[in-house]
């Protein structure tokens, strides 16, 4: 909270309470006039990483003031669980069903011990924006399912020799992803499931929902259409662009278009963040490049940051981005920049401080 109404980035963000505010790799819902920022609680040192907590919401009417709603979503104490205590949940984001009447919240799930194995979309669900949200399940994406956007020769399962194949040349080489042109990770996980990482979620004017998800070893975005009640995939899904490592996907529309701000995949580190293009959520998608101006670090790291959201206001969208502190996770501060439009083109530059007045 501020109280000359001005947002600070990478500041310390002080709630109601006086607390910097803990809800990182967060995404925003906007409902009945209310904004509900959704995002990790994080606690201190390196085991801050993982969620020993849950899901942290704030509300606010101005951006600016934030109040602390509690977790949202909690994590549990039963070993074997999920979503147990000192698993990997990352990135929620949180859309409203005006058909249900329902919240629905996905997340990044890694279960506990697992490093970043286990690659999975978890889900849960309530009838109030705060919470408590009710734990639906986990799991990969589109299991036994081709993405619409292969053509029929690749609807093909490898066998295992094929994947113990390509596991050899794998170890072999230094190389981070195959060559695109083996179409073998969606493929190797056509049975089981896509994997799901960097997450967002995004509501089209029609009602369409969408998940957008870093698959395929991080190599390749997918990017899934909704059931009806948003809880899970309608069973079309889409590869978009192959083996480019985008991380940290961000969705808006704007004059009906949409954009994706994304980022490299570099662990923590912060890396350039790129803009994309469509005319539809299934794409094609086209790389417009880097949208930051500014000096050659701010520009190299995104003003030290890595996308996790994008607020779409009447006056224009607001990218919302983390900057991680890998070493005391509850320290990651929050970089938010509104966009500018040059030329039509959307690209961010640093403030120091700004008022979001007029713009919510
Ligand atoms: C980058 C991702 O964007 C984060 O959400 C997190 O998963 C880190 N990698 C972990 O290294």
């Amino acid at each position: 909270m501020t109280t000359d109404g001005l947002i600070r980035p990478g500041a310390i963000w002080l709630d109601d309470r006086g607390v910097h505010v803990n809800a990182h790799g967060g995404g925003m819902l906007f409902h009945g006039g209310v904004y509900y920022w959704f995002g990790e609680h994080k606690t201190e040192g390196e085991g801050g990483n993982r969620a020993n907590v849950g899901v942290h919401v704030y509300s606010s009417t101005d951006l600016v003031r934030w109040v602390d709603g509690g977790i949202a979503l909690e994590v549990v104490d039963e070993s074997g669980h999920d979503i147990e205590r000192g698993c990997v949940l990352e990135r929620p984001k949180v859309i409203f069903n005006a058909r249900t009447g329902k919240f629905v919240m996905w997340f990044h799930l890694e279960l506990k011990g697992q490093g970043y194995r286990a690659a999975r979309a978890g889900v849960a669900i309530s009838d109030s924006p705060t919470g408590p949200f009710r734990y639906l399940g986990s799991g990969r994406m589109n299991a036994g399912v081709w993405p619409l956007n292969v053509p029929v020769e690749y609807h093909r399962p490898l066998s295992s020799d094929e994947v113990a194949g390509i596991e050899a040349i794998r170890a072999c080489t230094a190389t981070r992803v195959l060559d695109e042109s083996m179409h073998y990770y969606y493929r190797r996980d056509f049975a089981g499931g896509q994997m799901s990482r960097d997450m967002t979620l995004f509501v089209d004017d029609d009602g369409e929902a969408y998940h957008v998800a870093a698959s395929e070893e991080n190599s390749t975005l997918h990017i899934t259409r909704l059931n009806e009640e948003y809880t899970g995939s309608s069973g079309e899904y889409v590869r978009s662009m192959p083996n480019r490592c985008h991380e940290a996907p961000a969705i808006f529309k704007h004059e009906g278009r949409y954009y994706m701000i994304s980022s490299d995949c570099t662990g923590w580190a912060p890396n350039a963040a790129r803009l994309s293009v469509a005319d539809r959520m299934f794409g094609p998608w086209r790389e417009l490049g880097n949208p930051c101006c500014g000096s050659e670090s701010e520009v190299a790291t995104t003003f030290e940051s890595q996308s996790t959201y994008v607020l779409s206001t009447p006056s224009g969208p607001i990218y919302m981005g983390d900057r991680w502190r890998p070493k005391d996770a509850i320290d990651g501060r929050y970089i938010w920049l509104p966009f500018e439009f040059e030329d039509g083109v959307p690209v961010l530059r640093w403030r120091e401080a700004w008022s979001p007045v007029g713009m919510v």
